[in-house]
């Protein structure tokens, strides 16, 4: 998929350099043309003759080799897109002030192209504010940054900071290299750093083992939210009910459930260190009291059926929130949405509801389109017109946004 692509790969001195050579392997596979940059550090976790040899072509890493000025400008000018994997906090904080003391960040100021980042660091190193900082800065400049993945570190603790997989930096790049996104994005991510849980879908309430209380729900309306949040830096946890959607992308880990209760446990568990919950799932309010093993056989009278109340997910995270916690809700209404969503935002103690009528056409289960209303605390209120689900999940991220 890239065919005829010049691609110049910077790798900085992190444990993660050995990916940068699975990196290589792939994307000159993918018919990519291949030319690497080393900073001084990365030597000692991986070789130039190992990233030469896969690459097919010899690695640049002096500024200056014996009595030879390398030229950054060049090489800055030859790529399609430069790509930094791993990314270190030292290489990070050069770019974003300019420092300019070896050929990749040389390289990296010389370079028209657009500019990914892949970072790697340990936990505590990701959560450092100057991080954030300087990745925000980064992405001011128009240059992307690939989300951090949870995992094993090298510290040995389990946690956030683990680079991307090498297939995961390739899915992010062919749009770009593809012309898709080529223009740096219209404003900064402005969610790096940051952890979003979204619930989306229906849920299903078994009362047999063949028949169940669901809705119409698709879960397109929060999964289009899941796909901006991660758009703009977040690592999101997207809890998803019963929807014959899937979605699998860079910075999404998609948890399935089918019932209220266990959406309830997901997100209570996701919630305690998430800056932002959205919840845009059609959760079941009610539930069979007692669902039972075996089929129930049709008989000549009529079948009662005891159902119970599901916990309310909105209401107890509401509940639970601290400060610096920012919590969306939805409420779906038939008539009198204006009152019934202002009411849900006093009760659920949410930062905002985002009212979307059947009343109004465009608006419900299923379509691609959709039509809001935002309420927030202290009389926000704002209107949409009907607009595709991405759009308006657009909409809804940038008043998340702008009110932080
Ligand atoms: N919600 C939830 N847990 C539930 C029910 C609803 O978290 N058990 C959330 C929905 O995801 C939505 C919001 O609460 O964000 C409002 O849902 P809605 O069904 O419109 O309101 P309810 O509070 O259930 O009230 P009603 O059904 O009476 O309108």
């Amino acid at each position: 998929m890239l065919q005829g692509k010049k691609i110049l790969l910077g790798v900085t001195g992190s444990i993660a350099a050995y990916k940068s050579i699975l990196l290589v392997r792939l994307l000159i596979r993918e018919g990519a043309t291949v030319r690497v940059i080393q900073t001084p550090a990365s030597r000692d976790f991986v070789t130039p003759l190992s990233l030469s040899t896969l690459s097919r072509n010899p690695v640049h890493s002096d500024l200056f080799a014996a009595d030879t000025w390398a030229n950054h400008v060049e090489l800055g000018r030859w790529a399609d897109l430069l790509i930094i994997a791993p990314l270190s906090c030292n290489t990070l904080a050069k770019m974003a002030t300019g420092l300019c003391d070896n050929l990749l960040v040389a390289t990296y100021l010389s370079a028209t192209c657009p500019v990914v980042v892949a970072p790697a660091m340990d936990e505590d190193m990701w959560n450092h504010p100057s991080t954030w900082s300087n990745l925000q800065k980064l992405e001011s400049y128009g240059n992307r940054v690939i989300p951090v993945e949870q995992g094993e570190l090298a510290s040995g603790l389990f946690g956030d900071g683990r680079m991307a997989e090498p297939e995961t930096i390739l899915k992010f790049i062919e749009p770009i290299l593809g012309g898709a996104e080529s223009a740096p994005p219209a404003q900064p991510q402005s969610l790096t750093g940051k952890k979003a849980l979204v619930t989306a879908g229906p849920t299903h309430e078994s009362i047999d083992p063949v028949r169940f209380i669901g809705n119409h729900s698709s879960g397109k309306m929060g999964i289009a939210i899941a796909r901006e949040l991660a758009r703009r830096g977040a690592r999101v946890t997207l809890v998803l009910g019963p929807s014959a959607l899937s979605i699998e992308e860079p910075g999404i880990t998609v948890q399935r459930v089918t019932t209220a209760a266990q959406m309830f446990d997901a997100c209570v568990k996701a919630f305690d260190d998430a800056h932002v919950a959205v919840l845009s799932a059609a959760v079941a309010d009610y539930t069979p009291a007692a669902p039972v093993n075996e089929k129930i056989k049709k008989n000549d009278g009529s079948l009662m059926l005891e159902l119970v109340k599901t916990r309310d997910i909105l209401k107890t995270l509401g509940e639970m929130k601290k400060t610096g916690q920012l919590l969306v809700g939805f409420a779906l209404e038939t008539k009198d949405g204006r009152e019934y969503a202002l009411a849900k935002l006093k009760a659920k103690n949410a930062d905002f509801i985002v009212l979307n009528s059947l009343e109004d056409q465009g608006a419900g289960f299923g379509l691609d389109t959709n039509k809001i209303t935002i309420f927030g605390t202290g009389g926000f209120e704002q209107a949409f017109g009907t607009k595709s689900k991405q759009q308006v999940a657009k909409d809804i991220v940038d008043t998340i946004v702008k009110s932080r």
